[in-house]
């Protein structure tokens, strides 16, 4: 293949990179400060206007300076091909069924970005593969867990595997990790047939088949369907098997939290890994902690339009209006836009905005977005 600039866009890596920088720039405030994005300036996310990189300070130990930012095969990525993974030979899962979870938390993960996007991105990804994984090796055993000596090995083959496809070595450390999270040891209730037996899974199944971003993270459905079985199979084992986890103990919450690895197991063997993995995604990007770029001056314009006897089309119209001053300050990735979306919908409701206004005024994720306007 052509080593231009050209060949860059097929790139996962380098596209992936273009979207991480992105991201620090919004975490810096940089563009707002220093470039207006004029409407001419449209480009896709793999194909950036060169420049627009300047302002942006990275460590060089973390990312070697490149005089030409859309080069993507420099020195220090490795070449994908280059070694096969040393396998342990006793994790019995057909890996090839899941290339497609392989493939994406490695580049999540990959070097040497990991350390600086694990909170938001790689480890979301490691957790949510880890979830899938269960599922997959699981299933065909009427368990939606691993034992601990299978959790040992195939957590050291899934690592090796990563790690030949580029991802970090050091996921354990960057995300809490251990062999422990495909065994969701202190979960009483493990086992398919009882977890279908204790827990209405129709209801759970509709709530989580397809979650919406901006809507989950404002008015979640699919995370209070997961926490509701995982209460209760975490409870109902504890009863069964006279053990005790009672709730609000400290056992009692850890059971709790490990029963949510068997529910979003249970999740990932129903659903497709595509889906399973853009819900549990879904789910994390509402927890994730990170305040979002825009700045949100008094809405009380909002809140009067849209407060106690108001009509649609004035709140429409002051919402609107309010969301498309803030959308021109800076350029916000979606991500963003979830937080943005949550941060003023909580602002609102505290001002005593109690409507679904999102809903009613059609206002999704992009309206917060520049994309949104292109
Ligand atoms: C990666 O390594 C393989 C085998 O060593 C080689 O054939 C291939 O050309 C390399 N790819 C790149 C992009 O350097
Ligand atoms: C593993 O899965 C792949 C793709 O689904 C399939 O082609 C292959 O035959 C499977 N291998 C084994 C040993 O089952
Ligand atoms: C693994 O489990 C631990 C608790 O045992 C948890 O703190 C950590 O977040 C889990 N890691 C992932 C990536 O899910
Ligand atoms: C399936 O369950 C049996 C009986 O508990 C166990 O011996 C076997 O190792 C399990 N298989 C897998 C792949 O976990
Ligand atoms: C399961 O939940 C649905 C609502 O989502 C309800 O209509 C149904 O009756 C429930 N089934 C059982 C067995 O409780």
């Amino acid at each position: 293949m052509e080593r231009g600039s050209g060949s860059c866009f097929q790139g996962v890596l380098c596209h992936w990179l273009v979207l991480v920088l992105i991201w620090l720039c919004g975490c810096q405030h940089v563009l707002s400060q220093q470039t207006t994005l004029e409407p001419k300036d449209k480009f896709l996310l793999s194909d950036p206007p060169i420049g627009l990189f300047d302002p942006i300070e990275i460590s060089p130990s973390v990312l070697p300076h490149n005089t030409n930012p859309v080069e993507p095969l420099s020195p220090m990525y490795p070449n994908y091909t280059s070694y096969d993974p040393v396998l342990t030979g006793k994790c019995h899962v057909n890996f090839s069924k899941l290339s497609f979870m392989m493939d994406k938390t490695a580049s999540d993960c990959s070097v040497p970005l990991a350390p600086l996007v694990a909170d938001v991105i790689c480890c979301p990804q490691v957790s949510s593969l880890m979830n899938i994984f269960q599922a997959a090796y699981g299933g065909g055993n009427n368990t939606l867990v691993l034992n601990q000596a299978s959790a040992n090995a195939c957590f050291s083959d899934i690592m090796s595997i990563l790690a030949s496809k580029g991802a970090n070595t050091n996921i354990p450390e960057l995300c809490t990790l251990r062999p422990s999270n495909l065994t969701d040891a202190s979960c009483p209730m493990k086992d398919i047939s009882s977890f279908e037996r204790m827990v209405n899974v129709s209801k759970l199944l509709d709530a989580c088949s397809s979650v919406d971003p901006l809507k989950e993270c404002c008015r979640p459905v699919c995370q209070p369907a997961i926490v509701e079985a995982a209460v209760h199979i975490s409870s109902g084992g504890a009863s069964m098997f006279g053990s005790s986890s009672i709730p609000g103990s400290a056992a009692g919450i850890n059971a709790v939290s490990d029963c949510k690895g068997v529910v979003h197991s249970y999740l990932s063997m129903k659903l497709s890994s595509e889906v399973a993995n853009t819900a549990f995604r879904v789910l994390s990007g509402c927890k994730v902690n990170k305040v979002c770029p825009l700045e949100f001056d008094d809405p009380s314009s909002v809140v009067k339009a849209c407060g106690k006897a108001s009509t649609r089309p004035s709140c429409c119209a002051a919402l609107q209006s309010y969301i498309a001053a803030r959308q021109k300050q800076i350029f916000v990735t979606n991500l963003q836009a979830i937080n943005c979306a949550t941060m003023f919908g909580s602002m609102l409701q505290k001002a005593g905005v109690g409507n679904d206004i999102y809903g009613l005024c059609d206002i999704d994720l992009k309206d917060f977005s520049l994309q949104g306007m292109l």
